[in-house]
């Protein structure tokens, strides 16, 4: 059979997804018309224009500007259930989205307890019409105060209560923001039964994920750069925590230069279980079948391989155990 057709009828897990990086262009000028925004774009023409990517300076901008459209919490239930049906569309059968609920929204007079009502009423409408499970990560975007840390990881507390909220992620800039300044956040998640799952590793070196491993995080956010460090690597393999790889984001942040430079392929020979992911889909342009396809016609990994990589992807989900043998897993 033709080998993208198989790819794409795989059954899948996404781990590393942003809500708010899923955006559609058209959901975008949507939200910028129904409010009234002035976001620098107003027709069809200059939203597509927004969305091309051109560098990590661009995807920054852009990014805000996604999140500035977002004014109330029916734009965040729209824009998560548009993700859960795109990847419904990849056969994908669970879902873990990143979400970050920050001071911008709260800004704008969005309680946190309406965010985490919107996020559930969207995976509820997800699970009924697609069958697809929704889970949710709240992320702490690294530069913004650290006190915002201990309110996203108190919204990650509540929200795991009813079973959305699955665990308390790290994103954002990277250098000068290590995971330890969080400590009292991270251990308040923790200890509460939210895992962590920072961002580490991207844009800093393996010193970013040393600094998280005191924390026991569940998986680590790109996590690539642990190639350097070859003891890492060992700690990585021997402790079983994934890293959710993202080759195109990663391209097209510059984290690797070139994609025969991804360390993907070295990753998964080192033992590391390892995930393809998206990030950003709709900024980096990609889904997750194209993430997989990549895997096999660039990464050289068999179809045997991406399933047992698949499975592994489904051994690290953060959700319940009911949740967990709907995968299908023994
Ligand atoms: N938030 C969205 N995409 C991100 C990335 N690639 N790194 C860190 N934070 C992010
Ligand atoms: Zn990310």
């Amino acid at each position: 059979a033709d080998l993208s057709a198989v790819v794409a009828a795989m059954p899948k897990v996404e781990l590393h997804v942003h809500v708010e990086g899923s955006m559609r262009p058209e959901t975008f000028l949507r939200l910028v018309r129904k409010h009234r925004l002035d976001l620098g774009v107003s027709t069809e023409r200059e939203v597509r224009e927004l969305f091309r990517f051109r560098d990590f300076a661009h995807f920054l901008d852009l990014y805000e500007r996604c999140t500035a459209a977002i004014r109330e919490p029916d734009d965040i239930a729209l824009i998560t259930y548009e993700l859960g049906l795109r990847a419904h569309g990849q056969n994908v059968r669970h879902l873990e989205a990143t979400y970050s609920p920050g001071p911008r929204y709260r800004g704008r007079g969005i309680p946190y307890d309406e965010q985490l009502d919107a996020l559930s009423r969207a995976a509820e409408r997800v699970l009924a019409d697609t069958g697809v499970r929704m889970r949710f990560v709240l992320d702490h975007v690294r530069g913004e105060p650290l006190d915002e840390c201990l309110e996203v990881a108190a919204m990650c507390v509540a929200g795991a209560r009813t079973g959305d909220v699955v665990g308390l992620g790290l994103g954002g800039f990277e250098p000068g923001r290590p995971a330890s300044l969080f400590a009292e956040a991270i251990r308040y998640a923790t200890g509460n039964g939210v895992a962590f799952v920072p961002h580490a590793g991207e844009a800093v070196g393996p010193e970013g994920i040393r600094d998280c491993l005191a924390f026991d995080p569940a998986r680590i956010g790109h996590g690539i750069r642990a190639v350097e460090d070859p003891d890492l690597l060992a700690v990585l393999r021997d402790r079983r925590i994934p890293l959710e790889v993202c080759p195109t984001s990663n391209l097209r942040t510059g984290t690797v230069r070139d994609l025969r430079d991804h360390p993907l392929r070295r990753l998964w020979e080192a033992g590391v279980p390892v995930t393809v992911n998206t990030d950003d889909p709709s900024m980096f342009h990609t889904d997750l079948t194209d993430e997989h396809r990549l895997a096999v016609t660039h990464f050289g990994f068999g179809v045997a391989e991406l399933a047992a990589m698949t499975l592994a992807g489904a051994d690290s989900v953060l959700s319940p155990e009911p949740d967990r043998q709907d995968l299908g897993r023994r």
